[in-house]
């Protein structure tokens, strides 16, 4: 065949299979325009999957009688006309491709009326035909309609599911884009039956039900605040407790400057962040918020722009990684992040209303527990309730393995092999990284092949790589001697640990390898060192174990991720126990 210009309608279509590709993806360019026009309120009805109907209509700006043709038109945007304009970009749109896309592969109607003006106007369009603009009557705001989505494309028509999965798929966009602006209401419904009215949400209160009602009321209660601002980033947000993370990382939400994104580079930052506390395999959940100047970050890398490319790589991802894993320090009891695991399906299907007047009241009980956590096991520091400590006092060992202790309002259960080793560990780890200089020279270098480029990165950042605790020298083009190791390190397989650090720092920017392996081998030795099971321990020794976990940071799980204790309240007991108050 010659070579030719593509038909117009053609080099629509070929666009529209970047970004659309299911009824969701139509949805998710529709929501985005309606709020880059300012909307504080979106409707969007579907029916049957949206594959018969999507439709969304917004009280934003709207266009005039005459914009609407163009609107329709390929790379014409109102959002951007230089490409100053596409460096600092804020709106979530800026290709001018969306809609021209969607009419190509499917019956559009736009309706809209601008807020100051008197009267609406109207254009639809089908195969590629745009019909108007003739007049309309709409309120202030747009309304686009998406019909019969591929009915003239066979070929992606065959790739949508079954009506309910693709609603599935619209809604967790819907809930994504709902999840991105707490400022604008949203309401939804499938084939007319409302899923969701979602105000406007103005206080941290008011997001937290948001939250809630879009994925669950445990996911707020099981996880810590956020807020952190640092050298023009800002990141704010919810994070899981370890001691609750997911098998799937189904419920982690990312935002940058209002974008919903999979960065992986972010993803990899928040990994990073729990690293420590997460056992392996398990997933966190977590919702981020990420501010920083429009001009630090691309928006224009990715067709549905859900990747980004940053200026300062290295620094978002130090920011985001020191963010997490600081909140995550908290994570002992006593501290904020203090939920400990939970005790799985004990209290279930026990009603929350009791009949009243069975067994002791407030006031006796309480008096009760004080005066029983002052007696336990005769121990020494005497126990009012508000002074407690948040683990009580031990009162016995149970089968080798694990410490029963009272609390004040209920007891608390230690698997004391993984609390030793949680304590261990992270006394290893200050002692490595308060002695900068724990290194030990290696008595033969070490010597590694690796390629140009790499041994070039390595002299650049060498300091950095000293930092970490590995000296390295360039003794050829390709050939890298190392001449110290960090002291934990020694005599591991240290060549490999240098290459896979020579790889971050050449994907991401940097390295936190060396640290993460030494982190691993600290964690091992903790494993081998702490209390073994069926070693018997004195009430004393139990006491100063609990005492230990509640000055360590991250205790509330070992360094394998593994919850170290629980607790169960006097209340959940007298649930259990159908003791009314
Ligand atoms: N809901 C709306 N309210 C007001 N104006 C709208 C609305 N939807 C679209 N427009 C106008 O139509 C233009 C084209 O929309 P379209 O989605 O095709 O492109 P875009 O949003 O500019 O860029 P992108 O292709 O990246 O989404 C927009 O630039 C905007 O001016
Ligand atoms: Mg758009």
């Amino acid at each position: 065949m010659p070579i030719q210009i593509l038909a117009d309608p053609l080099i629509d279509q070929i666009a529209a299979g970047e970004v659309i590709e299911r009824p969701a993806s139509v949805a998710k360019e529709l929501i985005e325009n309606a709020l880059d026009a300012g909307a504080r309120r979106i409707w969007i009805d579907v029916e049957r999957g949206g594959i018969e109907l999507l439709r969304v209509r917004d009280d934003g700006a709207g266009m005039s009688p005459g914009e609407l043709p163009l609107a329709l038109a390929r790379h014409a945007t109102s959002k951007i006309a230089s490409l100053d304009d596409l460096e600092r970009v804020a709106t979530l749109g800026f290709r001018g491709e969306a809609l021209p896309s969607i009419a190509s592969v499917a019956r559009l109607r736009l309706a809209s009326r601008p807020a100051a003006a008197s009267a609406a106007g109207e254009v639809d369009a089908a195969e590629g035909r745009i019909r108007g603009p003739r007049p309309a009557s709409h309120p202030p705001g747009t309304t686009v309609e998406v019909r019969e989505l591929f009915h003239k494309v066979p070929a992606r028509r065959k790739f949508l599911r079954a009506e309910a999965t693709e609603f599935q798929h619209v809604l967790r966009t819907v809930t994504r884009l709902a999840l991105s602006r707490f400022d604008v209401a949203f309401t939804l419904a499938h084939n007319r039956r409302e899923q969701f009215a979602l105000p406007v949400a103005a206080g941290r209160l008011e997001q937290e039900s948001r939250i809630g009602r879009l994925l669950g009321a445990e996911f707020v209660a099981n996880s810590l605040h956020v807020a952190h601002e640092h050298a023009g980033l800002r990141l704010e947000g919810w994070i899981g407790l370890p001691s609750r993370a997911r098998a799937q990382p189904d419920r982690q939400y990312l935002f940058v400057n209002g974008r919903m994104v999979r960065d992986r580079l972010l993803v990899n930052a928040a990994r990073l962040g729990y690293q420590d506390v997460m056992y392996g395999g398990r997933h966190p959940a977590w919702l981020l918020y990420l501010s920083l100047d429009p001009m630090q970050v691309d928006v224009n890398a990715h067709p549905q722009k859900l990747e980004l490319r940053f200026r300062d790589a290295r620094a978002v991802h130090d920011f985001v990684f020191r963010t997490l894993q600081h909140a995550l320090a908290t994570t002992r009891p006593g501290g904020a992040g203090a939920a400990p695991a939970p005790l799985a399906g004990l209290l279930r299907g026990i009603p929350d209303q009791l009949p009243r007047g069975l067994g002791l009241g407030e006031a006796e009980a309480g008096a009760y527990a004080a005066q029983q956590s002052g007696d336990a096991g005769g121990v020494s520091e005497a126990a009012s309730p508000s002074t407690e400590a948040p683990l009580g006092h031990a009162v016995a060992q149970l089968h080798g393995i694990y410490i029963l202790a009272q609390t004040a309002d209920g007891i608390v259960l230690v698997d004391m092999h993984a609390a030793h080793e949680r304590i261990l560990y992270e006394r290893l780890k200050s002692a490595a990284d308060s002695g900068n200089a724990a290194r030990q020279a290696l008595l033969v270098p070490a010597v590694v092949e690796t390629t140009d480029a790499d041994a070039a990165l390595a002299m650049q950042r060498r300091d950095e790589l000293a930092a970490a605790g590995l000296v390295v020298d360039r003794i050829g083009p390709a050939t890298l001697a190392i001449r110290e190791v960090p002291i934990v390190l020694a005599g591991q397989d240290i060549a490999a640990v240098l290459c896979d650090a020579l790889a971050d720092i050449g994907l991401e920017g940097g390295t936190h390898r060396i640290a993460e392996r030494q982190n691993e081998l600290l964690a091992n030795i903790a494993c081998r060192s702490a209390v073994r099971a069926h070693r018997t321990l004195s009430i004393v020794e139990m006491n100063s174990l609990l005492r230990d976990m509640e000055r360590t940071e991250r205790s509330g799980q070992c360094s394998h991720g593994r919850p170290t204790w629980t607790r169960v309240t006097l209340a959940e007991l007298d649930r259990l126990f159908m003791r009314g108050r």
